[in-house]
């Protein structure tokens, strides 16, 4: 009864952190293709190939279920394989829904026509190829009305993280907030779209100062993938353990990631 969590790299781990936290009990094997990272810079053909093989290699660990908690892979890919691509007792979900629902004030799978909502000025802020996506902004349409979007491309961050360099990646974050309140100077929400931000999640808060409410996904996917099993329960699949597996140096992964998450994380070859 394993369910898969798949990112380009570290980023993840805040979705793996939540979900583990919401559901104890359910074995999660997490899959970091770090070797990869970063995929925002990558053409969407390119993070489809990489996210299909890595789904693949988690249904070898008894996986039926995979969480993409890269929004970059959720923009890019995730349509084109479940389309095209994905068996019919396998189930891959992304990260953007339950994050566009909770901006938009609806319960899990309300798909009532778009209507009014409380906010009006969004930033949103992610990788280069979830921008260019315009996935966002798509899904939002189907529930919201009225509803500006500023999208700013956060080159570098992923980057920063994934080689520990926390001080470059603060230095970045305050940049891209600067360059998006040029062109948004009052918005009143804004999305963390990629796994890798809410770990400069008070970077932002501080930057965008206190009157901006920060929407990050870690704590919405655990309560929307926990809601999904109780609905879904087959979909637990068949592995029972837990494990970290990487594409990228193990030892130097396992390490950030224990910087990460403040615990022992040990990561295994993919
Ligand atoms: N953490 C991922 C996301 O949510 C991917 C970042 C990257 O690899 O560029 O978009």
């Amino acid at each position: 009864m394993a369910v898969g969590i798949f990112d380009s790299g570290l980023g993840g781990l805040t979705v793996l952190d939540a979900v583990v936290k919401r559901l104890p009990d359910v074995p999660f094997v997490y899959f970091g293709d770090n070797k990869h990272a970063p995929y925002g810079v990558r053409t969407a053909d390119d993070v489809y190939e990489l996210t299909t093989a890595a789904v693949a290699r988690l249904w070898d660990e008894g996986c039926d279920l995979v969480i993409l908690a890269c929004n970059t892979a959720s923009a890019a890919a995730l349509r084109r394989m479940q389309e095209n691509w994905l068996p019919k007792e396998k189930r891959v979900l992304g990260v953007f829904v339950p994050l566009i629902e909770a901006l938009t004030q609806r319960n899990w799978g309300d798909n009532s026509p778009p209507r009014e909502v409380d906010v009006n000025h969004v930033a949103l802020f992610a990788t280069p190829a979830t921008v260019a996506s315009r996935a966002f902004q798509r899904e939002l349409a189907f529930r919201a009305i009225g509803v500006d979007v500023e999208a700013q491309a956060c080159g570098g961050v992923v980057d920063a993280i994934e080689e520990g360099d926390m001080i470059l990646a603060e230095a970045l974050v305050r940049s891209h907030v600067d360059a998006l309140m040029r062109k948004m100077p009052k918005p009143e929400a804004a999305i963390l779209g990629c796994t890798h931000y809410p770990l400069m999640e008070a970077v932002f808060q501080d930057a965008l100062g206190p009157d901006v409410k920060v929407y990050s996904q870690a704590g919405l996917v655990a309560e929307s993938l926990a809601d999904y099993l109780v609905r879904h329960p087959a979909m637990l699949g068949e592995g029972k353990t837990s494990k970290f597996l990487t594409t990228g140096d193990p030892r130097k992964v396992s390490d950030r990631a224990t910087q990460f998450l403040r615990r022992k994380i040990v990561f295994e070859p993919a």
